[in-house]
C-alpha cells in the first residue's frame, strides 16, 4: 500500500470529519468487485435505496464520500455536474466512513447544496464488498447485472458514461485516483471470520430474531431448526440481511427505540454476513438450533372466542390474481369489542396476506362490493367508547399470523341485524 501525505489534509481535519490525515492511491491490493450484491441503504432524508429494482436507467454510478473532505467535495461537484448531462443515470454517494451519522449526511448535502443522495452505509457492508477504498472514488454499474463496469476517479466515470450513452461497453474499466483512505477493518479481520461460532455468535441471534417465524408450523417459507438447514439457505440469508428484507422489521430504528424491536443490530448482521462469507463454518459440539427446535402453535394468542370460516377460493395455476371479498358471517347476533384475530390459512402456500374488516350491514350471504368493504374498514374504540377512523379487525401479512391492538384499543365488531 502506498501512503503518503496530501498537502491541504490538515485544513480537511479541521472540519473534524475524518480522523486521519492519510490519503493513497488506489490499491491494487484491494479487490474490486466484478459485480455488487444488492443492498438496502438509507440517504440522508431517510429514504432507502437498493440497486436490484433500477431496470430502467441506463447505469448506476455510486460515489465514496466522507463527509467534510475537500477531495470528497470536489468529486461530489463533479458527479452534480454529470447527473445534469445523464438524466437517464442513477447518481448516488455511498458514506461508509466509521461512526457517520445521517444527521451528518444531510447538514452535508445542505452546505454543498447536493441533490445527489448520501447514503449511509453504517455496517460498511456495501463498501465493503464493492471494494472501496478511497473517498471520491466513483463505480459504474450495469443495471440488472450490478456489474462494475468502470472504478476510478470521477472523470473516467464520465467518459464511461458518455461511451454507455453513445450505446459503447466502457473502454477504459479502471483509472487511478486518489483521496482520502476510508478505513475498513473487518477487510483486515478476513482470517479471524472464519472462527465467528456457528454455535455461540450465530445460533442465538437466529433464535432471538429469526425462528419466532422460520419453526415448523411459523409464517416464515424454511424452518431454521438445525445447521444444516441455516447453511443451505446462508447465501439467502447473506442477501436478506443486506437488502434489509429480513426480519420484516418496517420502522426507521434510528428515529426512536421501540419496545419489541424486531431488528437486527449492525452488528449482528455483520457477524452473520461474514460468518456466510467465511463459509458458514461450523465447530461441532451440540447444535443449539436443533436442541430448541419449536413447532409454532396453532393459534398464537390461544385458542380465540370465536372462529369463523372464509369460503374457500379456487386459484389458477398461474397469472395474476384480484384482491378478492370474501364474506364470513358471524352467526351470532352480539356486538363485541375485539382485541386480537388470527388467521389460519387452508394452504399456506397459496396465501400471502389477508386484510379483514367489519361491514355493518353487510348482506348475510353472497359478496361484499369493494366500496361497502372500503366505507367499513372497521372502527377502533377505548373499552366501550368508539373512537373516529377507519380500523381493522385483523390482517395476516407476510411476517405477521396475529394482529393484536394495543393496551385499551379494541374493534368494534357490531352484532348482525337480521
Ligand atoms: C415476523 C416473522 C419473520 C421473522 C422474525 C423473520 N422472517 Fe424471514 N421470512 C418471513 C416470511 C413471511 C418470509 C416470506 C416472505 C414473502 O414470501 O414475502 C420470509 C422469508 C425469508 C427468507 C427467504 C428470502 C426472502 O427474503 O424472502 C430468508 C432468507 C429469511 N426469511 C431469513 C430470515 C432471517 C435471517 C431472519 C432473522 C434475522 C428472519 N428471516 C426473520 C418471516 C419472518
Amino acid at each position: 500500500m502506498r501512503i503518503r501525505i496530501l498537502a491541504g489534509v490538515a485544513a480537511v481535519a479541521i472540519v473534524g470529519a475524518i480522523g486521519t490525515a492519510v490519503a493513497y492511491k488506489v490499491d491494487d491490493k484491494i479487490q474490486v468487485a466484478a459485480a455488487v450484491d444488492d443492498f438496502r441503504l438509507a440517504d440522508h432524508e431517510g429514504f432507502a435505496h437498493s440497486l436490484r429494482r433500477l431496470n430502467d436507467v441506463d447505469a448506476v454510478v455510486l460515489l465514496s464520500h466522507i463527509n467534510g473532505d475537500a477531495g470528497s467535495r470536489t468529486a461530489a461537484k463533479a458527479l452534480e455536474l454529470l447527473k445534469t448531462k445523464y438524466p437517464k443515470v442513477e447518481f448516488m454517494m455511498l458514506n461508509s466512513a466509521l461512526g457517520a451519522t445521517r444527521d451528518q449526511n444531510a447538514a452535508e448535502a445542505k452546505v454543498q447544496g447536493l441533490t445527489i443522495p448520501i447514503l449511509q452505509d453504517e455496517h460498511q457492508l456495501a463498501g465493503e464488498q464493492l471494494g472501496v477504498s478511497y473517498a471520491g472514488e466513483a463505480f459504474v454499474l450495469q443495471p440488472r447485472t450490478l456489474k462494475v463496469l468502470y472504478h476510478g476517479n470521477v472523470d473516467g466515470a464520465g467518459k464511461a458514461l458518455a461511451d454507455i450513452a453513445a450505446g459503447k461497453m466502457p473502454s477504459v474499466a479502471k483509472m487511478e485516483g486518489s483521496g482520502t483512505e476510508i478505513a475498513f477493518p473487518e477487510r483486515q479481520r478476513r482470517a479471524q471470520h472464519a472462527q465467528i461460532s456457528y454455535e455461540k455468535d450465530v445460533a442465538p441471534i437466529l433464535m432471538a430474531k429469526c425462528v419466532s417465524c422460520h419453526q415448523d408450523g411459523g409464517i416464515g417459507p424454511f424452518a431454521m431448526k438445525d445447521y444444516a438447514v441455516v447453511k443451505g439457505f446462508a447465501p439467502m440469508i447473506r442477501e436478506a440481511l443486506r437488502t434489509d428484507s429480513m426480519p420484516p422489521w418496517y420502522p426507521d430504528t434510528s428515529a426512536m427505540k421501540l419496545k419489541h424491536d424486531g431488528s437486527l443490530s449492525n452488528e449482528q448482521i455483520k457477524t452473520i454476513v461474514h460468518w456466510v462469507e467465511a463459509g458458514a463454518p461450523r465447530a461441532g459440539g451440540p447444535d443449539p438450533l436443533a436442541a430448541v427446535a419449536t413447532v409454532a402453535p396453532e393459534w398464537p394468542n390461544g385458542k380465540p372466542d370465536l372462529i369463523l370460516n372464509i369460503p374457500s377460493h379456487e386459484l389458477p395455476a398461474s397469472g395474476v390474481v384480484d384482491y378478492q371479498t370474501k364474506i364470513a358471517s358471524d352467526p351470532t347476533t352480539k356486538s363485541r369489542w375485539v382485541k386480537a384475530s388470527a388467521f389460519l390459512p387452508g394452504d399456506r402456500r397459496a396465501v400471502h396476506h389477508i386484510l379483514a374488516g367489519h361491514i355493518p350491514g353487510k348482506p348475510l350471504e353472497g359478496p361484499a362490493s369493494m366500496s361497502q368493504w372500503q366505507n367499513s374498514y372497521g372502527q377502533y374504540g377505548t373499552g366501550g367508547r368508539r373512537l373516529g377512523g377507519a380500523g381493522r379487525v385483523g390482517r395476516r401479512a407476510a411476517g405477521k399470523r396475529s394482529y393484536g391492538l394495543p393496551d385499551a384499543l379494541y374493534a368494534l365488531w357490531q352484532g348482525e341485524r337480521r
